[in-house]
């Protein structure tokens, strides 16, 4: 049932724009953003004045691309945080805030317990789940389900860019209980958000070269990634995915963090991962990009680097350029995500394991 695939987790990379499609499916009728489940009214939804997101791993990767999206849209301060810390440090919650739970499998135990704490404190909870009838979104007072299909791959894929997608419905759907975007413009968004399927097509099918680039890395013995804004998460989750697949050393931070301490761990051939910002947001941050790429390179690091296919800036400063399609800075991650999963995979397979099985973990960890 791999459908041709060496691996579950090939074609469920190549499952993604249907993920995505799917996952937006029905949730725009009549000019509004419609959830799955509310099971608290419109006016509580309106007087939510402060956002919490708890999830772990990849999920709470998707969670810090929705904090970008969430605060944009709705003005309403929004913190993430992994799960297991969440309940365990006091956090301040009240019946005005929303505690938003994503998790594919809906039984995660570190998010569970946390959504248990938050309804203890009288917050609203909202989960972002893959799992139909699983025990985090019965619990929860509204739902919003991603359409990814049963995951078999240990490593999340589809499953993630599913989250992502959902995770802007929550925005939207904030944004729109508060009014803080008028109807045309969350219209506007959810046509972006539309759009969006075929260019992550685009994307899936041009991971040749990206394979290539993974079987010469594959004897590495560590990568950085580096990303700003919607681009730090996406780093976190590139290296992620290499610890988890290829159990090779791999750290994701904020590039502006690069000359406070990690700048020094760059050396010769060191293999460095970078995502620019699309050119709708191209400005300070896109020529701070640059000159990492600059500066890492003149200490002999090795770049690799993915951008739009436009980017001319970047381009002869790349050892290795991964060109994506132009997309709004805020969905760039449901593309600049992908060359990082198969690079992963193909490392992995490249060193001899089990690429659906990685060492250690489990699909759904149900224990603290
Ligand atoms: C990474 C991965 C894990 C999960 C995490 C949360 O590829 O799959 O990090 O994302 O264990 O799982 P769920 O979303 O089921 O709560």
């Amino acid at each position: 049932e791999k459908g041709g695939y060496d691996y579950f987790m090939l074609k469920e990379i190549a499952e993604q724009p249907k993920a995505v499609a799917d996952t937006l499916l029905g949730h725009f009728q009549d000019g509004r953003i419609v959830l799955d489940e509310q099971r608290i009214s419109d006016q509580d939804l309106r007087d939510i004045d402060k956002v919490f997101i708890v999830a772990c791993g990849s999920a709470y990767h998707s969670g810090i691309v929705a904090k970008y999206a969430i605060e944009h849209w709705t003005r309403l301060p929004c913190e993430v945080e992994i799960a297991s810390e969440f309940r365990y440090r006091d956090p301040v919650l009240d019946r005005s805030t929303l505690v938003v739970a994503i998790s594919q499998s809906g039984e995660t135990a570190d998010t569970l317990e946390a959504v248990r704490h938050a309804k203890s404190q009288k917050a609203r909870v909202l989960a972002v789940c893959n799992t139909n009838g699983s025990q985090i979104p019965r619990e929860a007072d509204a739902v919003l389900y991603t359409h990814a299909g049963p995951e078999i791959g240990v490593a999340s894929t589809k499953a993630y860019l599913a989250q992502i997608t959902a995770n802007y419905l929550v925005g939207l759907a904030l944004a729109q209980a508060r009014g803080t975007k008028y109807p045309d413009e969350v219209a506007a968004e959810f046509r972006q958000l539309e759009k969006m399927p075929e260019a992550i097509q685009h994307v899936v099918d041009s991971l040749d070269p990206v394979r290539e680039i993974a079987r010469e890395l594959a004897g590495s013995k560590s990568v950085l990634f580096l990303g700003r804004h919607v681009g730090y998460p996406t780093a976190l989750e590139g290296a992620l995915k290499l610890k988890e697949l290829a159990y090779m050393h791999a750290e994701g931070f904020p590039a502006g963090e690069l000359k406070h301490g990690p700048i020094a761990l760059i050396e010769d051939d060191l293999p460095v991962f970078i995502v620019m910002p699309p050119v709708e947001g191209r400005g300070v941050l896109h020529s701070k990009l640059v000159s990492n790429v600059q500066e890492i390179r003149a200490r002999g690091a090795r770049t690799i680097v993915i951008a739009e296919e436009g980017d001319e800036a970047v381009r002869p400063l790349s050892d290795h350029f991964i060109p994506i399609p132009a997309s709004t800075t805020l969905l760039q991650p449901l593309l600049a995500t992908i060359p990082y999963q198969a690079f992963a995979a193909e490392v992995a397979a490249a060193r001899g394991y089990d690429v659906d099985k990685p060492r250690n973990l489990a699909k759904s960890v149900t224990v603290e």
